[in-house]
Protein backbone atom coordinates (compact mmCIF):
# COMPACT_ATOMS: atom_id res chain seq x y z
CA UNK A 1 0.00 0.00 0.00
CA UNK A 2 1.34 3.54 -0.85
CA UNK A 3 0.89 6.82 0.04
CA UNK A 4 1.92 10.00 -1.05
CA UNK A 5 2.60 13.47 1.09
CA UNK A 6 3.45 16.86 -0.45
CA UNK A 7 4.77 18.34 3.00
CA UNK A 8 6.19 17.40 5.93
CA UNK A 9 2.65 17.88 7.74
CA UNK A 10 0.81 15.71 5.41
CA UNK A 11 3.80 12.93 6.38
CA UNK A 12 3.05 14.18 10.20
CA UNK A 13 -0.39 13.58 9.50
CA UNK A 14 0.11 9.93 7.73
CA UNK A 15 2.13 8.49 11.38
CA UNK A 16 -0.49 10.15 13.50
CA UNK A 17 -3.39 8.36 11.77
CA UNK A 18 -1.17 5.31 12.74
CA UNK A 19 -0.26 6.35 15.90
CA UNK A 20 -4.21 5.89 16.79
CA UNK A 21 -4.36 2.81 16.01
CA UNK A 22 -1.24 1.49 17.26
CA UNK A 23 -1.49 -1.15 20.83
CA UNK A 24 1.33 -2.64 22.78
CA UNK A 25 3.20 -5.06 20.90
CA UNK A 26 2.92 -3.46 17.58
CA UNK A 27 5.95 -2.88 15.59
CA UNK A 28 7.22 -0.59 12.74
CA UNK A 29 10.03 -0.44 10.89
CA UNK A 30 11.10 2.53 8.73
CA UNK A 31 13.51 2.16 5.89
CA UNK A 32 14.45 4.70 4.07
CA UNK A 33 17.54 7.13 3.02
CA UNK A 34 18.24 9.96 5.67
CA UNK A 35 15.91 12.85 5.07
CA UNK A 36 13.11 10.75 3.87
CA UNK A 37 11.04 11.41 6.71
CA UNK A 38 11.37 8.85 9.33
CA UNK A 39 11.46 10.86 12.18
CA UNK A 40 8.88 13.52 10.61
CA UNK A 41 6.42 10.60 10.52
CA UNK A 42 7.39 9.40 14.51
CA UNK A 43 6.31 12.65 15.46
CA UNK A 44 2.76 12.33 13.90
CA UNK A 45 2.84 8.21 15.30
CA UNK A 46 3.48 9.89 18.69
CA UNK A 47 1.03 12.40 18.53
CA UNK A 48 -1.31 9.90 17.33
CA UNK A 49 -0.80 7.22 20.17
CA UNK A 50 -1.37 10.70 22.46
CA UNK A 51 1.94 12.01 23.41
CA UNK A 52 1.83 15.60 23.96
CA UNK A 53 5.91 16.31 23.98
CA UNK A 54 8.75 17.14 21.80
CA UNK A 55 9.76 14.32 19.29
CA UNK A 56 13.32 14.46 17.56
CA UNK A 57 15.74 11.99 16.27
CA UNK A 58 17.28 9.79 19.09
CA UNK A 59 20.62 11.72 18.71
CA UNK A 60 22.43 10.57 22.01
CA UNK A 61 21.69 6.63 22.61
CA UNK A 62 19.51 4.82 20.29
CA UNK A 63 16.74 5.08 21.78
CA UNK A 64 13.70 7.44 23.34
CA UNK A 65 11.10 7.15 25.07
CA UNK A 66 7.37 8.93 24.39
CA UNK A 67 5.29 7.91 27.53
CA UNK A 68 1.13 8.05 26.94
CA UNK A 69 -1.33 7.45 29.10
CA UNK A 70 -2.68 4.42 26.44
CA UNK A 71 0.78 3.10 25.08
CA UNK A 72 4.29 3.80 25.35
CA UNK A 73 6.01 4.04 22.25
CA UNK A 74 9.80 3.65 21.21
CA UNK A 75 11.72 5.73 19.24
CA UNK A 76 14.64 3.36 18.35
CA UNK A 77 17.24 5.27 15.84
CA UNK A 78 19.71 2.81 14.84
CA UNK A 79 21.83 4.77 12.17
CA UNK A 80 25.03 4.45 13.87
CA UNK A 81 24.56 1.02 14.68
CA UNK A 82 25.39 0.62 11.10
CA UNK A 83 24.66 -2.84 9.17
CA UNK A 84 23.73 -5.87 10.93
CA UNK A 85 26.25 -5.84 14.03
CA UNK A 86 24.30 -7.63 16.06
CA UNK A 87 22.63 -8.20 19.27
CA UNK A 88 22.04 -4.22 20.12
CA UNK A 89 19.20 -5.10 23.16
CA UNK A 90 16.26 -4.51 20.78
CA UNK A 91 14.42 -7.63 22.63
CA UNK A 92 14.28 -5.51 25.76
CA UNK A 93 12.64 -2.22 23.87
CA UNK A 94 10.13 -5.89 22.03
CA UNK A 95 9.61 -7.41 25.57
CA UNK A 96 7.37 -4.36 27.00
CA UNK A 97 3.83 -5.59 26.07
CA UNK A 98 2.50 -1.93 26.96
CA UNK A 99 4.89 -0.78 24.50
CA UNK A 100 4.89 -0.29 20.71
CA UNK A 101 8.17 0.32 18.94
CA UNK A 102 8.72 2.62 16.05
CA UNK A 103 12.73 1.47 13.89
CA UNK A 104 14.85 4.20 11.79
CA UNK A 105 17.70 2.01 9.86
CA UNK A 106 16.01 -1.28 11.24
CA UNK A 107 18.60 -2.76 8.82
CA UNK A 108 21.25 -2.53 11.44
CA UNK A 109 18.51 -5.15 13.60
CA UNK A 110 17.93 -7.41 10.83
CA UNK A 111 18.05 -10.20 12.77
CA UNK A 112 16.41 -9.53 15.90
CA UNK A 113 13.41 -8.17 14.16
CA UNK A 114 9.87 -9.80 15.25
CA UNK A 115 8.76 -11.64 12.22
CA UNK A 116 5.29 -9.58 12.81
CA UNK A 117 5.66 -6.08 11.95
CA UNK A 118 4.65 -3.31 9.57
CA UNK A 119 7.50 -2.51 7.72
CA UNK A 120 7.70 1.06 5.89
CA UNK A 121 9.83 2.28 3.18
CA UNK A 122 10.06 6.08 2.40
CA UNK A 123 11.55 7.93 -0.26
CA UNK A 124 12.08 11.28 -2.11
CA UNK A 125 9.67 11.85 -4.91
CA UNK A 126 11.26 14.11 -7.87
CA UNK A 127 7.96 16.46 -6.91
CA UNK A 128 9.93 17.14 -3.66
CA UNK A 129 6.93 15.27 -1.84
CA UNK A 130 7.98 11.58 -0.46
CA UNK A 131 6.55 8.18 -0.61
CA UNK A 132 5.65 5.67 1.95
CA UNK A 133 5.06 2.12 0.54
CA UNK A 134 4.17 -0.35 3.55
CA UNK A 135 4.12 -3.49 3.46
CA UNK A 136 2.07 -6.18 6.40
CA UNK A 137 3.79 -8.72 8.36
CA UNK A 138 1.38 -11.12 10.08
CA UNK A 139 -2.33 -10.30 10.49
CA UNK A 140 -2.32 -7.65 13.35
CA UNK A 141 -0.12 -5.55 10.74
CA UNK A 142 -2.91 -6.22 7.67
CA UNK A 143 -5.31 -4.72 10.40
CA UNK A 144 -3.15 -1.66 10.95
CA UNK A 145 -2.51 -1.42 7.15
CA UNK A 146 -6.35 -1.61 6.64
CA UNK A 147 -6.46 1.17 9.20
CA UNK A 148 -4.77 3.02 7.88
CA UNK A 149 -6.24 2.70 4.80
CA UNK A 150 -9.46 3.76 6.16
CA UNK A 151 -10.92 0.18 5.05
N1 LIG B 1 6.25 15.02 2.15
C1 LIG B 1 7.28 15.84 2.41
N2 LIG B 1 7.61 16.81 1.56
C2 LIG B 1 8.66 17.60 1.80
N3 LIG B 1 9.47 17.52 2.86
C3 LIG B 1 9.20 16.56 3.75
C4 LIG B 1 8.10 15.68 3.58
N4 LIG B 1 8.07 14.82 4.62
C5 LIG B 1 9.13 15.17 5.41
N5 LIG B 1 9.80 16.22 4.91
C6 LIG B 1 10.99 16.91 5.44
O1 LIG B 1 12.15 16.14 5.23
C7 LIG B 1 13.14 16.49 6.18
C8 LIG B 1 13.82 15.29 6.75
O2 LIG B 1 12.86 14.52 7.46
P1 LIG B 1 13.24 13.53 8.64
O3 LIG B 1 11.92 13.08 9.15
O4 LIG B 1 14.19 14.11 9.59
O5 LIG B 1 13.97 12.36 7.81
P2 LIG B 1 14.69 11.04 8.33
O6 LIG B 1 14.28 10.80 9.77
O7 LIG B 1 14.19 9.97 7.40
O8 LIG B 1 16.16 11.29 8.17
C9 LIG B 1 12.44 17.33 7.24
O9 LIG B 1 12.83 18.67 7.07
C10 LIG B 1 10.97 17.14 6.94
O10 LIG B 1 10.21 18.29 7.29
MG1 LIG C 1 15.48 10.37 11.42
Amino acid sequence: MTFHTETPEQTRRLGLRLGRLLRGGDVVCLYGNLGSGKTTFTQGAAKGAGFRGRVVSPTFGLARQYRARRLTLYHLDLYRVGEDTGDIGLEEFLRDPRAACLIEWPEAAKAYLPPERLDARLSHRRSGGRTLTFKARGGRASRLLRGLSGR
